[in-house]
């Protein structure tokens, strides 16, 4: 008998939002949108998908394990030093690499409950321990989860906005937290949402991380630049940190193709523009609609937002499937009342909201 860790064994593994694919194959839906994982709900940018054209016929040879030329470029758009950045195949990578090297087993890190789902998984994954924390009045409870550290605490997990009610902790909030917090405590600022934010008060990890070498920003692709299909993301943080993550990361994890592309996306600042203000109307669009059919919302900094049905959600999660329309459900974030929806196209929105109103008052 193999004997695989404990920890392990009691893993829920992450439940993602519905493939389009999967609702086809179990309930031979055919047309179908999914508006689940706070993708964009645009195609990439021109640039990026002829730049990975280009790069197609390369595909026999490793891609650069330093993602030097996207680097460079990063390092020059963040005003940060190249040896400042990882990249990563996905956040989720960043994630997990920063479990893997600063747990041993029983240690703790300190997180949000709910948060973004991945931070407990990734953290038992190296049977550390996630100390989980009640939001409050949905945002970080920042005094709770200072209160929650302990003398096994090794990092404190924040997803800045907060999946998924879509808060933010604002620039005052978050250096006050970073002055008080030790300064061999790890603090992940997951920004995986920041181009979404519109709040002035905002501030981001790159304006703390060099005052405070125990602060590690994340930031992606996936979401405002549309390529969530590539993994592709990265870290800022101190060169120390940047070389502890170099050491235990695959020497090719950010394909080439992922490394075109995001290379070519950061020089479309136009497409960046479009979706952005694309979320930000439809969004707005939305949140009215919701309220037109006597729903709450809880108003978001990013492209997704929570609604509260004021009933179970479970039964209008799968009635919605029916009808070919992937929401999330937030049972597994323990709020049964509420879906999750991801702003889509204007087309999108308008069938989603077509059909909420015609599953509800089915009954
Ligand atoms: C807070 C947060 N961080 C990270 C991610 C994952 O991002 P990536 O696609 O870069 O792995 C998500 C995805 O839903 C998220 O909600």
């Amino acid at each position: 008998m193999l004997k695989v860790s404990e920890s392990i064994k009691e893993l829920v593994p992450y439940p993602p939002g519905k493939p389009k694919e999967e609702l086809q194959r179990e309930l031979g839906i055919e047309k179908s949108f999914k508006l689940a994982s706070n993708e964009s709900p645009l195609p990439p940018s021109p640039r990026a998908i002829s730049a990975m054209m280009e790069a197609l016929g390369e595909l026999n040879r490793y891609p650069d394990g330093s993602c030097y030329y996207l680097k460079e470029r990063l390092a020059e758009v963040l005003g940060v030093a190249p040896g400042n950045l990882v990249l990563v195949n996905g956040s989720n990578e960043l994630i997990q690499l920063l479990a893997a090297i600063l747990l041993a087993p029983g240690d703790e890190v300190v997180m949000s409950e709910p948060t973004f789902l991945m931070y407990s998984i990734a953290v038992r994954g190296q049977s550390g321990v996630p100390v989980k924390v009640p939001q409050n009045a949905n945002r970080h409870d920042l005094e709770g989860l200072l209160a929650a550290l302990s003398e096994r605490t090794r990092a404190v997990f924040i997803d800045n906005p907060l999946n998924p009610t879509g808060q933010i902790i604002s620039g005052d909030e978050l250096s006050g937290f970073v002055a008080r917090l030790p300064s061999d405590v790890l603090l992940l600022l997951d920004e995986a949402y920041r181009d979404f934010v519109e709040r002035e008060d905002f501030i981001s990890g790159l304006e703390l991380f060099r005052d405070h070498p125990n602060v590690v920003v994340g930031r992606t692709f996936s979401k405002a630049y549309g390529l969530a299909g590539l993994r592709v993301a990265y870290g800022v943080a101190s060169e120390e940190m940047i070389s502890y993550l170099d050491r235990v990361r695959q020497p090719f994890n950010v394909n080439t193709l992922a490394q075109k592309a995001a290379l070519a996306a950061l020089g479309d600042q136009e497409y960046l523009e479009n979706t952005l203000s694309l979320i930000s109307r439809e969004k707005g669009r939305l949140y009215s609609e919701i309220k037109g059919l006597g729903l709450d919302y809880i108003p978001s900094e990013t492209n997704f937002f929570l609604i509260d049905l004021k009933r179970e959600a479970e039964p209008v999660f799968d009635a919605l499937l029916y009808k070919g329309v992937i929401v999330r459900s937030m049972k597994s974030y323990g709020l049964p009342d509420y879906i999750r929806i991801t702003v889509g196209t204007e087309e999108e929105n308008s069938s989603f909201i077509a059909a909420l109103a015609e599953v509800l008052e089915a009954g």
